[in-house]
């Protein structure tokens, strides 16, 4: 019979157990703690280090607003059609451009564009991670990308990270006995510890990935956000067949647009595009010909340089605070740039039970444990600088030393 559009809904004795449905894989799926404690920090009068937002108050809202205009009336039907997997051609040739001037080899034929590098560290893992097989990160790593790969259930082997960023020296070491399927790394203002790879780290990860076959992941999403010292030359201009380069416009523009992309060699370009269309066919026509736009006048470089600004004034205002407030046994590392600086408290302090202690005192951050692949760093936590403004910097570690002095002579 057909439904005239007034039907009763089915009842039946039978309920669906959808635990039971769910694969296997599913049981390495989990929930970002940070998205948890994002929620407390929606609370009013919380002040948050936690999440890694970049300031909503430097948005370029308006010359959004222009370039929506602007797209919409000069290719209207265009913006709202299907695009092609690999990227909107201008904001390739776009990239490719700039990518150039960041002394980065590549051609727009080397770039997908992504949505957000997220999209991007499912699609490494989906196209290079089988049950069981075994790769490299950092001890501490990015989170994010922990979930992603987690996905297609690795063997993670965490190679520790310290001021000069991953430890490249205890490679080769692990390359002696294992055949992991890439190595992942963090160049720039490492995401949690905000370190920096040094140049001669760099060419000692690129001369023993290559002496055993190794590829390289080099995750830059914060590169172009330095407020002090000089640039260090990216790990891919160093060997641009073994390594696969990822960045964003999360940073430098705006996460809500959810724009990134890969720079890679086009055979692995061609793979990962096969994995992208069967996951959302291509990435939002309309915003990437918004985002060329805001590109194409100079906006993004205008930006970037005010961000700059903005974050070295806020990070030193934070340091400054810690130095006052926080007891003399806690540590912290100076970033040159990015959104994150990390804090190394005595071994016999938990952050996680500090961080109960500090939602008491409207405080927020996050227990650095998260970002160890096997669960380790207990005595850490990540603070964002970028967020907060200078007044709630201030205020908030002046709050999180005295819960951290209180812990410390008690
Ligand atoms: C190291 C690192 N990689 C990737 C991402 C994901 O960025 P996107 O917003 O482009 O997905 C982040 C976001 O914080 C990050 O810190």
């Amino acid at each position: 019979m057909e439904s005239n559009g007034k039907f009763e809904p089915v009842t039946t004795d039978v309920t669906t157990h959808w635990e039971d449905i769910f694969c296997e894989r599913c049981s390495a799926m989990s929930s970002s703690i940070i998205r948890e404690i994002l929620k407390f920090t929606q609370m009013p009068d919380v002040i948050s280090f936690a999440g890694g937002l970049p300031a909503p108050e430097l948005f370029p809202v308006r010359e959004f607003e222009e370039a929506c205009v602007h797209v919409l009336r000069t290719a209207g039907q265009q913006a709202l059609q299907y695009s092609p997997t690999e990227g909107f051609m201008p904001l390739k040739e776009a990239l490719a451009e700039r990518m150039q001037k960041y002394h980065v080899p590549c051609e727009p034929q080397n770039i997908l564009l992504t949505n957000g590098s997220q999209q991007a560290l499912d699609l490494i893992g989906r196209i290079f991670i089988g049950k069981g097989d075994t790769i490299i990160t950092g001890k501490p790593t990015y989170l994010g990308a922990l979930q992603a790969f987690k996905v297609y259930e690795p063997r993670i082997i965490g190679i520790p990270v310290d001021n000069e960023g991953m430890q490249v020296e205890a490679l080769e070491d692990v390359l002696k006995k294992e055949k992991p399927k890439f190595i992942y790394v963090l160049p720039n203002f490492h995401n949690p510890k905000g370190v920096t790879l040094t140049f001669q780290r760099r060419v000692n990860l690129v001369k023993t990935a290559a002496t055993y076959g190794i590829p390289i992941i080099e995750d830059d999403p914060y590169g172009e956000l330095r407020f002090e010292g000089e640039d260090i030359t990216p790990i891919i201009t160093l060997h641009k067949e073994n390594v696969l380069y990822l960045s964003t416009f999360s940073k430098i523009l705006a996460p809500g647009i959810r724009l990134g992309w890969v720079v890679a060699p086009q055979k692995i370009i061609k793979k990962l595009v096969q994995a992208k269309q069967a996951t959302d066919l291509h990435t939002s026509t309309f915003i990437q010909m918004i985002t060329h736009d805001i590109v194409k006048r100079g906006i993004l470089k205008a930006h970037a340089k005010e961000i700059r600004k903005v974050y070295g004034e806020r990070r030193h205002i934070m340091t400054d605070s810690m130095e006052e407030h926080f007891p003399k046994e806690v540590k912290w590392t100076k970033p040159e740039g990015g959104l994150f600086m990390w804090v190394e408290m005595p071994q016999e302090v938990d952050a996680w039970d500090l961080l109960d202690e500090a939602t008491k005192e409207k405080v927020a951050f996050v227990p650095g444990s998260v970002f160890f692949p096997d669960e380790t760093g207990r005595n850490t936590m990540r603070l964002n600088f970028s967020n907060a403004r200078p007044d709630l910097i201030r205020e908030g570690i002046k709050r999180l030393g005295r819960v951290l002095t209180r812990k410390l002579t008690s």
